[in-house]
């Protein structure tokens, strides 16, 4: 299920990120705000159990999420994206997902994995700003589920057409945050309009 951003500051903060003028400090900046944003409608669902505080006054009933949460960034694009969502689930934990994208295949390559326990039980979000072909989020989330992580959100800023098929051909009735659907990809794999290659332009290489 696609859940497609219509708040006005997501809005306005994609067309920044857009902005081919856009300097690393002013894409990070940008991409952290929409990060922030994105946390809070992503986080909407999670389930609550009772709990109990004491006022200055008295003890009253309160509420605290009822499961762990667990964020996974793709490296290295949703790396950008990390302390944005820790600032609104400090809790979490984090785990690190290593692909890239072979630059011919365009196949998703792992390099790296480090997870936190209670991936069964816990809501996990994998983070990355761009959906292209789908290939590596279609690759993460089976890295996980393979470690048995069963409640998986897809959190990307820009997404493709073909890239939300893929992940949704795949994983049937997984839920994909997204601030932007775009209209395609290029012969090169890249989103249209898009806004280049995110890790690049967040960490100032390419
Ligand atoms: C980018 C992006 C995604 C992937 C999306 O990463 O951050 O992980 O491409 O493309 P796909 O949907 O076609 O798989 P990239 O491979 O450029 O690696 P990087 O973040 O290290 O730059
Ligand atoms: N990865 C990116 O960073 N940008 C794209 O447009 C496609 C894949």
């Amino acid at each position: 299920m696609l859940h497609l951003s219509t708040h006005p500051l997501i809005r306005q903060e994609v067309g920044f990120l857009r902005n081919r003028d856009a300097d690393a400090t002013q894409f990070r900046a940008s991409l952290r705000r929409v990060s922030q944003l994105l946390a809070y409608e992503a986080s909407a669902h999670l389930p609550l159990q009772n709990a109990s505080v004491e006022t200055p006054l008295e003890t009253t009933k309160s509420k605290v999420l009822a499961v762990p949460v667990i964020l996974v960034p793709v490296l290295r694009a949703g790396l950008g994206m990390v302390d944005a969502f820790l600032e609104i689930l400090p809790k979490a934990r984090v785990g690190h997902v290593g692909l890239y994208r072979d630059e011919e295949t365009l196949e998703p390559v792992e390099y790296y994995g480090k997870y936190p326990d209670e991936l069964e039980r816990a809501a996990v979000f994998v983070l990355d700003p761009m959906l292209a072909t789908g290939g590596s989020a279609v690759a993460a989330i089976r890295i996980l589920n393979e470690r048995g992580a069963s409640d998986v959100r897809l959190i990307s800023l820009v997404s493709a057409p073909e890239g939300v098929a893929a992940v949704e051909r795949e994983f049937e009735g997984i839920h994909i945050h997204t601030a932007a659907l775009d209209r395609g990809l290029n012969d090169k794999g890249y989103i249209v309009p898009g806004l280049g290659d995110a890790g690049d332009r967040i960490f100032g290489t390419g």
